[in-house]
């Protein structure tokens, strides 16, 4: 464990005015997105279509770094160059999806666990050769009538506690995230409640396992209401809640809190971003992690025509930058400065 190459990747991941892309759907998931933009899913138009996002022109700027899906971090650029040597070339840590997908929790209703701790290690050393120097660990949550129950809670949280210790045995900053769906009707309360008792077993289970949280990034979901609640929380009061479940949770040891943007529209993922990040006497960084946040309107633009490969990249650095602004809570400043 070289601690000193997981603290500069860590403090680098949530460098001033950056964020992270999230590029690592998994196939089935690229499937979905692709096919609602008339694109086959293959395994070179999935290497196209992420090429035209790292070979944005000046998103390095705005972007510490990229998750990758196994696939990815195997293929080449565009000027013929492993994805992760090109990427890092550019100053953009490579990044990889650590886990592998969600099972069933028996005895539960169809509460998911997260699976891919068999062989890990194995893993984590060859994605090291690979250059990659973060790893994600999705775990999902769902609200709903009697749900989540405390196993769904318990088995998440030391998957979880286990995978970071893993990951940083091999010098790879794990990034965790524990990932508490909007699906649903519930309020925005009971998102609070549900996130505070996701954060503090997984935390629990971080300490049982000996994982530093010195060289840890938490990537968490907002709160939000459910997305079929007929009241919807405003802006500052999804800012007021997020912030006050980290602060009772999340050690200011830590280095940084990255978002995901869970069916959020682009835009609302912004100014919840914005207003956080604006908000005084925080203990660490924030910034996003996004994946549909920031790739929703260059895959809709790009529709797999080569074409329209210019007007993508332009949408997508739109989206980077607005967050990027947003990281620093610069961003409602800026917009009111054009429109006026
Ligand atoms: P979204 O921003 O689309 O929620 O994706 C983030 C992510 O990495 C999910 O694991």
């Amino acid at each position: 464990m070289d601690q000193q190459l997981l603290s500069k990747t860590a403090a680098a991941m949530v460098a001033k005015g950056k964020g992270i892309l999230a590029a690592d759907e998994s196939s089935g998931t690229c499937e979905k997105r692709f096919q609602s933009v008339g694109v086959a899913c293959t395994e070179e138009t999935r290497r196209t279509y992420r090429n035209l996002l790292f070979s944005t022109p000046g998103v390095e700027q705005y972007l510490s770094g990229v998750i990758l899906f196994d696939e990815t971090a195997r293929q080449k650029a565009a000027d013929g160059a492993p994805i992760p040597q090109y990427l890092a070339k550019k100053g953009v840590i490579p990044g990889i999806k650590g886990d592998r997908g969600l099972a069933n929790i028996p005895f539960t209703r169809e509460e998911k666990v997260t699976e891919g701790l068999d062989g890990l290690q194995k893993r984590m050393k060859e994605y090291f050769e690979l250059g990659c120097r973060f790893a994600k660990w999705r775990a999902v949550i769902t609200i709903g009538e009697g749900i989540p129950t405390h196993t769904c809670i318990y088995a998440n949280a030391h998957a979880l506690a286990r995978y970071a210790a893993i990951c940083q045995e091999a010098s790879i900053v794990p990034m965790i995230e524990p990932e508490v769906l909007l699906d649903g009707n519930h309020s925005a309360e009971r998102s609070e409640e549900v996130h505070e008792e996701t954060l503090r077993a997984t935390y629990a289970a971080m300490a049982a396992y000996n994982v530093s949280i010195e060289h840890l990034i938490l990537k968490t979901s907002m709160v939000v209401s459910g997305k079929d609640n007929a009241r919807q929380a405003g802006v500052d009061e999804v800012a007021e809640r997020t912030v006050r479940v980290l602060r009772r949770t999340v050690p200011a040891a830590q280095p940084g809190i990255v978002f995901l943007s869970g069916g959020q529209s682009d835009e609302s993922a912004t100014a919840h971003l914005n207003a956080m990040a604006a908000m005084k006497g925080l203990a660490w960084p924030l910034t996003f992690s996004y994946s549909r946040a920031l790739q929703n309107a260059a895959l809709k633009t790009w529709r797999g025509q080569a074409g329209n490969v210019a007007s993508a990249q332009k949408a997508f650095h739109h989206r980077a930058h607005m967050n990027g602004l947003a990281s620093q809570g610069k961003w409602r400043a800026e917009l009111e400065k054009q429109a006026a």
